[in-house]
């Protein structure tokens, strides 16, 4: 539809149908025979407030969507058609690995490539929107949320904020082409940084922390072109985002530029109430709009308020009608009005959900994404000759999805079992239960309840898996946290591994010392004990629907492991924050020198984590050389370019993860002791050498100075290059300005 046609619609609709178009319910709420229960239902959502909504949220399928569009554009009186979202965070049905793993692949270019097959699949299910990437910087692993985030990096989360826009709108942004939909990045801004790491809670982040860590991802999102922003659900140093002009309206709108359009977190403008921040649902729904919220996800509050305030004159129409306007320029942008169902269809489904070649990549990705954590005596890789005991929970679980895998089948996935059949590595192969993931405990998810007791077998298993273990050359431990420990509302204070499998694990490692513990999780868990009762450690996150097939790959050598730590595993949950790029400071401990009191250390733990951001170990073994620099100096405009060369020592070919940090060595503010500004990866046949070449350039300098002006400044910095964020293979150079 042509610009002037869409503002002739606008100009056209009633007051009662703008607001419509700002009001987002739940799919299911308008549905033929729909009922409201549940929270909308006590917070006073009735059916007629939905009738007008503009958009639906939570379910998919095309069959379903089409019916639902079509009784909705018949009954609407200007039949615009609906907008369809919900979350795909990591996947439609074929799930891939949970972010934190894709951004510990720490190859955008991949994740790219996976999340334009998310949309494929989606879109082909009728959605036109999905409620990602979530570009939260994390440095808190008992935050639940933590396995929606790519980690703890600027930089990194910013490349991979890019590849998710990209890979869902596609790289020309054109979202009217089918199997492309829009993104919306969220959460605008600092719900990565809940006080204590406890769901839902206030941040307090200084500004400039906010500036150098928080926001440039978001930055990277809007400037790859997302076209919706999702303002968080918390307040920041005080402010709740949801009615804050100055976080939406300003810093988002008019200093970021960002044109699209805003949606509350899911009953975000009702929650202000409870905030404190407004007195009742009129006062929400007029502080959500003035702050530039144009959808509201879930409360009552604009179907109910918006049209008496506007008519009241408490709220100018003005208000009302820009935020229409980007909600019809984004349908008009999908192409709605042409197609209202954008492509999908049963056939297009059925083309693209779980087709072979995702199946494959999903595959494919979890070996980029697990991380080798250790590996004593080169246990890995498995032979397939010798026998090999599979033993825990995970071992047969398809519940490797995580929690936000809203539309995965778990007939779907892969169980490590199957993986090492399929594979064809599973000739001497037994595998055993061992015990359940949890006991005695129940866990809660969206409408699931999931209840554990103590099996009357419980004894039975731990016999079986030690006689396993006893006669086997090496034994895979298949442990975890349940997925639903982690994901949204799903803060841990304790983040070890269930009781009941440590200790499994405990009585397996004295049969056996080739123990090779495979560790599910949705964050970094504390694994110091599992490291010292294993030889090797393999962190696999929550894999996706290949996970069986993409672990099993690893573990006999057909794949190298390609993680890399993305977010810091503790060395306890005492040390939490902690992360690579903290600021130095005036009293530096160094661990190797001689003992010193007045520095900054703990006395009973390392300040270190028990494995840093960076690292991940390969089945290749590398050698660098020492950094070379194209010139000491940089002028302003200037580019300089650092070079190493690596060679592969080992016997096996591998992909390595050259990465390079910077250090200012001097500035108007303190700066963290290494910041990654770059990586390439190299795949190197054993005795082959490559040569990672990077640009330096002097964006990459810029830092928010003292006044709170982002310039770089003239001084002394240090180039790093090397396989982690510990590196010390280093080179000096000036900026001149
Ligand atoms: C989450 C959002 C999500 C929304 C809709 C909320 O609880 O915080 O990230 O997009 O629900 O499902």
């Amino acid at each position: 539809m042509t610009e002037e046609k869409l503002r002739a619609l606008l100009d056209s609709m009633s007051l009662e149908e703008k607001v419509g178009q700002m009001v987002q319910v739940t799919g299911a709420f308008l549905e033929e025979d729909a009922v409201i229960t549940g929270p909308a239902a006590d917070a006073g959502l009735e059916l007629s407030d939905c009738r007008l909504a503009g958009s639906i949220l939570g379910i998919a399928g095309a069959d379903r969507l089409k019916r639902i569009q079509e009784r909705y554009m018949e009954e609407h009186p200007h039949h615009i058609p609906l907008l369809m979202m919900a979350d795909v965070i990591h996947g439609y049905r074929t799930v891939f690995p949970i972010p934190l793993a894709l951004g510990a692949s720490f190859q955008p270019e991949l994740v790219e490539k996976a999340m334009g097959m998310a949309a494929e699949e989606a879109a082909s299910a009728g959605l036109h929107v999905t409620f990602s990437p979530m570009t939260d910087l994390v440095r808190d692993p008992r935050w639940g949320r933590v396995l929606e985030s790519f980690g703890e990096s600027p930089w990194l989360d910013s490349r991979m904020a890019e590849a998710y826009v990209r890979g869902y709108q596609g790289a020309d942004g054109d979202l009217s082409r089918p199997g492309r939909m829009s993104a919306c990045d969220k959460h605008f801004v600092g719900y990565g940084a809940p006080v204590a790491g406890r769901e839902y809670n206030h941040a307090e982040l200084s500004e400039h922390t906010v500036r150098e860590f928080h926001l440039p991802p978001k930055i990277a999102a809007i400037k790859a072109g997302t076209a919706c922003v999702m303002p968080a659900f918390q307040s920041l140093n005080g402010e709740p985002c949801t009615a804050s002009e100055k976080i939406v309206r300003k810093l988002l709108r008019d200093e970021l530029g960002f044109e699209g359009v805003t949606i509350s977190d899911w009953s975000a403008v009702g929650e202000l109430v409870a905030q404190g921040a407004a007195a009742d649902t009129r006062e929400a729904a007029k502080l959500a709009i003035e702050a530039g919220i144009d959808i509201d996800m879930m409360s009552v509050c604009y179907a109910r308020e918006l049209k008496g305030l506007v008519e009241s004159g408490e709220v100018e129409e003005r208000l009302v009608d820009e935020a229409v306007w980007r909600i019809l320029t984004l349908k008009n942008r999908l192409g709605l009005f042409e197609d209202p169902f954008h492509g999908s269809g049963t056939e297009a489904e059925k083309k693209t959900v779980l087709c072979q070649e995702h199946r494959d990549f999903a595959r494919k990705m979890v070996a980029e994404s697990v991380i080798l954590l250790k590996n004593e005596d080169s246990v890995l890789p498995l032979s397939r000759e010798k026998k090999t005991a599979f033993i825990g929970p995970y071992v047969d679980s398809t519940d490797t999805c995580g929690s936000w895998a809203i539309f995965q089948n778990r007939e779907d996935t892969v169980t490590l079992r199957r993986g090492v059949a399929e594979g064809g590595y599973g000739e001497n192969a037994l595998f055993c239960h061992g015990c359940d993931v949890l006991e005695n405990t129940r866990v809660l998810g969206f409408g699931v309840e999931e209840v554990f007791g103590q099996r009357e077998d419980r004894d039975e298993l731990v016999k079986q898996a030690l006689k396993a273990a006893e006669e086997a050359d090496a034994v895979v431990m298949a442990l975890g946290e349940h997925t639903l420990q982690s994901g949204e509302a799903a803060s841990r204070g304790d983040i070890t591994l269930p009781a009941q499998q440590m200790e499994l694990l405990r009585q397996v490692s004295r049969v056996n010392s080739n123990v090779i513990t495979v560790v599910y999780s949705g964050r970094p868990l504390d694994l110091r004990e599992v490291s010292a009762c294993s030889k090797a450690v393999l962190a696999v996150f929550l894999p996706g629907t290949m996970g069986g097939a993409g672990i099993a790959d690893v573990l006999f050598g057909a794949a190298s492991p390609g993680g890399r730590v993305s977010m810091s595993f503790p060395w306890s949950a005492a040390q939490i924050p902690v992360y690579h790029n903290d600021y130095s400071t005036g009293r530096p401990y160094d661990p190797a020198g001689a003992e010193q009191k007045f520095v900054s250390r703990y006395l009973d733990m390392p300040n270190s984590p028990l494995y840093p951001f960076g690292y991940g170990l390969t089945y290749g073994s590398f050698r660098y050389s020492s950094v070379t620099l194209s010139a000491e100096t940089m002028k302003a405009g200037e580019v300089l370019t650092a070079a190493v060369t690596v060679t592969n020592e080992g016997t096996a070919a591998a992909k390595e993860t050259v990465q390079l940090y910077l250090h200012d060595e001097k500035a108007t503010t303190v700066r963290p002791r290494r910041e990654l500004k770059g990586v390439k990866c190299l795949y190197l046949q054993p005795g082959e050498s490559g040569e990672a070449v990077f640009r330096i350039t002097e964006e990459m300098l810029k830092i928010w100075d003292r006044d709170m002006n982002f310039l770089a400044e003239p001084g002394t910095f240090t180039v790093y290059i090397g396989s982690d964020s510990r590196t010390e293979n280093g080179a000096g150079f000036r900026y001149e300005g």
